[in-house]
């Protein structure tokens, strides 16, 4: 609601929703409530190897309990992801591909997805992670193959299937300038547009560090850098970790970046909403990939809130 107040079209979150019915009632309860999420992204469900496990065959059922659930509570659809190296079915990693082959499965598997969900996403992080810090194009299948022409490809087949939907690059530490962030705008916004390639938006993943963290300056610049290009900004993927033990200290640092990211959004007009990675500390997949490190969502186990909301509240 604050956020809304504040110009955004959403303040959401991922979720990782498998069964409704399992949810816990409070977590639930939270969720659900429009006041606290107006968007909702489905952590893993709509990612390729649950969506096409083998080749040619389509399981939604994963992604629709996300897709519907926001349905049900009137909320936007973030949809993640279509184009990433990372949980891929072994099929897509292991096959020898030739530029003919991997062709027609990226347009096979685009098409299929997104017109499942046409007309309900908000918008489709069409590519994810395809950059290196250095600024160049990561080795993957996609680009072993196809060289930076999986971009375009990519973009093109999922505006066929929905010509609504939003279509966003999206990364992680595109916080601050950096070699990372001068690539997405000379090696993918800026040639993707004079190319006519429908991409719509930059995704900032920001999935931050308490303690090492972009300045608030730093990322109102680079959000202006890609709203600049004609693009619009989302925060897509948010949450800022800590070092554990937590301590007052260090929540404090927390709700300062959040509170930062959130007023950097509020400030640059290109910025149209804010997601957080889940909001609740048990389900984060923060403690599970950076051993020693968690905290990092809004609200604690027993459902305490962070300093961090408070944080996000005054940034409103
Ligand atoms: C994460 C999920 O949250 C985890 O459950 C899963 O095990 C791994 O992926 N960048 C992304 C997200 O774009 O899709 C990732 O989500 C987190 C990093």
């Amino acid at each position: 609601t604050l956020a809304q107040k504040a110009g955004l079209k959403y303040f959401g979150s991922a979720s990782d929703i498998v069964d409704v019915d399992a949810l816990d009632g409070t977590y639930a309860s939270i969720l659900s409530d429009r006041r606290e999420f107006g968007a909702v992204t489905p952590a893993n469900g709509m990612k390729w190897f649950a969506i096409e496990p083998s080749p040619g065959v389509f399981n939604f059922s994963y992604g629709d309990v996300v897709a519907d659930y926001a349905a049900r509570n009137k909320q936007y659809l973030r949809c993640h992801t279509l184009v990433w190296h990372s949980q891929l079915p072994p099929w897509v990693e292991n096959t020898n591909w030739t530029k003919q082959t991997l062709t027609a499965v990226i347009v096979r598997h685009i098409t299929h997805t997104v017109t499942h969900y046409k007309n309900r996403c908000y918008a489709w992080d069409v590519v994810n992670e395809a950059l290196n810090e250095d600024g160049t194009f990561r080795n993957s299948t996609f680009y072993n193959i196809l060289g930076s022409s999986f971009l375009s490809l990519a973009f093109r087949t999922a505006h066929a299937a929905d010509p609504r939907a939003k279509l966003y690059y999206n990364d992680y530490n595109l916080e601050k300038p950096s070699p990372k962030s001068h690539a997405v705008i000379n090696k993918i916004v800026k040639p993707l547009l004079r190319a006519g390639v429908p991409i719509y938006g930059v995704g900032m993943q920001a999935h931050l560090k308490g303690y090492n963290r972009p300045s608030r300056g730093e990322m109102v610049d680079v959000m202006r850098a890609y709203g600049g290009l004609g693009v619009e900004v989302g925060v897509t993927e948010l949450d800022v970790r800590i070092l554990l033990p937590s301590t007052p200290e260090k929540m404090a640092e927390q709700s300062t970046a959040y509170a930062d990211i959130t007023s950097a959004c509020v400030e640059v007009q290109a910025c149209i909403g804010i997601t957080v990675w889940d909001f609740w500390d048990p389900v984060s997949w923060v403690p599970g990939v950076f051993p020693g490190e968690g905290d990092a969502t809004l609200y604690y186990a027993n459902f305490t809130r962070h300093p961090a909301y408070e944080g996000v509240v005054g940034a409103l």
